[in-house]
């Protein structure tokens, strides 16, 4: 979805940026016309975060991150730039989502497949409610400790088994059966008769983490197979995009800054249900990069939690790794007795998770103890090498030097071997393939930004502060300028003329728009104009800049290589005088 220029321009006004920032960074003081903190997206111990409410700006002179109320919001929340608008839009009353009228045809489409879902989600949990022929449904649910409560918040339903009556209820509601197929509610059987999809099935909605129904999981009744079934791929819905339950604990992942990868759908119900909110599943599948992605927006922390006797650990601890490589912390806790979290659950209560999550170990701990599991005495040589081997595969995988220190360290420990054989192994191995990551313009490491001579500083400081200066092509010459930095950032303003400030320096490429931003949350101006310490600083640049051609023609003449010119010489003296005055004689040399 675009959202209109002057609805983001309306929002960006309204906001005010410190007060943003504020609910995210409690120790934000005043510093002149600025706050200050230590900054939230890096370490330190002396403030070098401010924040410019006039501006509207953020901007860290140690790790160079800046931008505006959006920005901050994308960066601290892991939000996309709608995201953000829509959030702030809501915070200061300004409605970001568009009427159905105002939409394109492909985003029409969208909106008719969401609301096709939203209308099935609420059709199939009716169903469930109400209907005879969900009887047996509602028995197996109370029989399997789904409390009513959890049904109805999650929208659980029933799909009857004569294979019609959604498509009949759709189609009567003006729903298009072709519209039902493309949402994935409708398969086409013999000869291209549509029927419904979910067939005697108990179903579960699948939401976005926008909170919309995408898709459902289905269960089967009894031993029919396959005993879960998901909507198929969708323009809304892919199986590898999304995780069951993320959406209903956002709140709590986001504020924990740590998710739990169930396996289920009824663990992640039951988990819920008994107060862990922290609990989602993939559908049925491994753990992929696109959920490496979406989680990263919400957690720094994930901990799996599956059978490790299971057919599925193996793709668990695959995942794991994945996650790891990924800059995710990665923990694993394993369920006991070869339960499932969600018989485990109504068997022994909550401690009983409480204590096997407390028991919750980093990978490469896993990883040992699992190696090492059933053995006694004195390990062989060749044990301690393999077991080594392996686990360090892992290790090599962290993306932090420390970590990998750490874990080098108790590695050999555990094995009873030498720290520095296993560093050296590691080394090589470093040398080996690296490990992948996904390019996110958060994660780039912004280039530190140019060091500009005094006038650059001064000049671009006050155009940034009055961006109308820019406008007169005389006022300042991009060979007034001495850094290609300070003439990229003039001729930005100068093309941008009318946009806010801020909108034309996020333009910029990301070494010049930190730069501008430092000048911007600075301003130490004083009592002067813009206009005014442009005018002083253009004309002493020029005038420096004149006497130095001067001079040079000066000591042509001086030295006999070209004729004496009165009005030369004239000139060269007043203006050195002038200069001298101004004490800027021994910038000529500069
Ligand atoms: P399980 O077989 O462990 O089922 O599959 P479950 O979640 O414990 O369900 P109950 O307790 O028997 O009702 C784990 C997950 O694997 C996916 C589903 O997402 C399921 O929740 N799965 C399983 C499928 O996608 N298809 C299948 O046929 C089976
Ligand atoms: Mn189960």
């Amino acid at each position: 979805m675009r959202i209109a220029e002057s609805t983001v321009e309306a929002i960006r006004e309204k906001v005010d940026v410190a007060e943003l920032v504020k609910e995210y960074v409690p120790s934000l003081r005043h510093a002149g016309r600025s706050f200050k903190a230590c900054c939230p997206f890096h370490q330190e111990k002396t403030p070098s975060f401010y924040v410019t409410p006039e501006k509207g700006i953020f901007h860290c002179f140690g790790c160079q991150k800046g931008g505006d109320a959006f920005k901050f919001l994308m960066e601290m929340e892991h939000l996309t730039f709608p995201e953000a608008v829509a959030k702030l839009g809501e915070r200061v009353g300004i409605r970001v989502e568009p009427k159905e009228s105002e939409l394109d045809p492909r985003e029409r489409e969208f909106f008719k497949l969401r609301e096709a879902l939203t209308f099935a989600r609420e059709f199939y949990a009716k169903v469930l409610v109400t209907a005879p022929e969900a009887a047996e449904a509602r028995r197996y649910l109370d029989k399997r400790g789904l409390s009513p409560e959890m049904r109805e918040a999650w929208g659980i339903g029933f799909a009857v088994g004569d294979g019609s009556s959604f498509l009949q209820n759709a189609t009567r509601k003006g729903f298009a059966p072709e519209l039902l197929a493309k949402a994935g509610l409708a398969g086409s059987r013999d000869a291209g008769r549509l029927r419904d999809f979910f067939r005697n099935r108990i179903l579960f909605p699948i939401t976005s983490v926008k909170g919309e129904t995408v898709g459902f999981g289905a269960r089967a009744m009894g031993d029919a197979m396959p005993k879960y079934l998901n909507s198929p791929d969708t323009p809304l819905f892919s199986k590898s995009r999304v995780l069951y339950g993320l959406f209903e604990g956002l709140a709590q992942a986001r504020k924990a800054r740590h998710i739990m990868l169930l396996e289920g759908y009824m663990d992640v119900l039951a988990a819920h249900q008994f107060g862990f909110k922290l609990t989602c599943a993939p559908l049925g599948t491994a753990v992929t990069p696109e959920h490496a992605a979406l989680i990263k927006r919400y957690a720094d922390t994930v901990t799996f939690v599956f059978d490790p006797d299971n057919a599925g650990a193996s793709a668990a601890l695959r995942g794991a790794e994945l996650l790891l490589e990924q800059g995710l912390s990665v923990r694993i806790a394993t369920v006991p007795d070869g339960l499932d979290p969600d018989e485990l659950l109504h068997r022994d209560g909550t401690a009983a998770m409480d204590a096997f999550l407390a028991k919750a170990q980093d990978l490469p701990d896993f990883q040992t103890i699992r190696a090492l599991a059933g053995r006694k005495g004195p390990l062989a040589a060749e044990d301690k090498a393999r077991v080594a081997g392996e686990v360090l595969e892992t290790i090599a995988k962290a993306p932090d030097e420390v970590l990998k220190a750490e874990w080098t360290r108790r590695l050999a420990q555990r094995l009873g071997i030498d720290e520095d054989a296993l560093r050296s192994r590691i080394a090589r191995g470093a040398a080996a393939p690296p490990a992948r990551r996904f390019p996110s313009a958060a994660n780039a490491a912004p280039e530190k930004p140019a060091e500009l001579s005094a006038q650059d500083r001064t000049i671009i400081q006050a155009l940034l502060a009055d961006p109308a200066l820019a406008a007169d092509p005389e006022r300042v010459l991009a060979q007034d300028l001495a850094s290609d930095s300070a003439r990229r950032i003039l001729a930005a303003l100068r093309a941008g003329a009318g946009k806010p400030t801020t909108v034309i320096v996020d333009g910029l490429e990301p070494g010049d728009a930190s730069l501008a931003r430092s000048l911007m949350v600075q301003g130490q101006m004083g009592e002067r104009t813009p206009a005014s310490l442009v005018e002083q600083t253009i004309d002493e640049l020029r005038s420096v800049r004149r006497y130095r051609e001067l001079d040079a023609e000066y000591m042509k003449m001086a030295a006999g290589e070209r004729p004496k010119d009165p009005a030369l010489i004239e000139e060269h003296a007043r203006l050195r005088k002038a200069l001298s005055d101004r004490r800027l004689l021994d910038r000529v040399k500069g």
